[in-house]
């Protein structure tokens, strides 16, 4: 059996929303001591908590990449509250499959997106105190 499935490496090589978006309504960061792997998700919000846009940055190895980019396409469109729930097994399982030594690249996604979900609603919560 290959290391990775065809969808890891669809998404590792043909990577969706890949970049970073200008006046994001949430950015957040995630790293891994110990590879040193990054993923920076970058959310666009609209007023009804719909994630209208989410982008990625991941300096990381190839399951990182396609764990943000399946993330990213699983949290598209749907609103906050949804997102919130996603975890790296759902984006596991949505990849079908990562060797068990790569769960943890999957995880980066999990928590890039709760820190962006995190920073959203301070940002909120910021706006209603003004
Ligand atoms: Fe570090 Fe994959 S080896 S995120």
């Amino acid at each position: 059996m290959a290391l990775y499935s065809e969808k890891v490496m669809d998404h590792f090589i043909n990577p969706r929303n890949v970049g970073s978006i200008e006046n994001a309504d949430a950015i957040g960061e995630a790293g891994n001591a110990k590879c040193g792997d990054i993923m920076k998700m970058y959310l666009k919000i609209d007023d009804n908590g719909i994630i209208e846009d989410v982008k990625f940055e991941t300096f990381g190895c190839a399951s990182a990449i396609a764990s943000s980019s399946m993330a990213t396409e699983m949290i598209k469109g749907k609103p906050v509250s949804e997102a919130a729930q996603l975890t790296n097994k759902a984006v596991t399982e949505a990849l079908d499959g990562l060797p068990a030594h790569k769960i943890h690249c999957s995880v980066l996604a999990e928590e890039a997106i709760k820190k962006a979900l995190d920073n959203y609603y301070q940002n909120e919560k910021g706006e209603k105190n003004e």
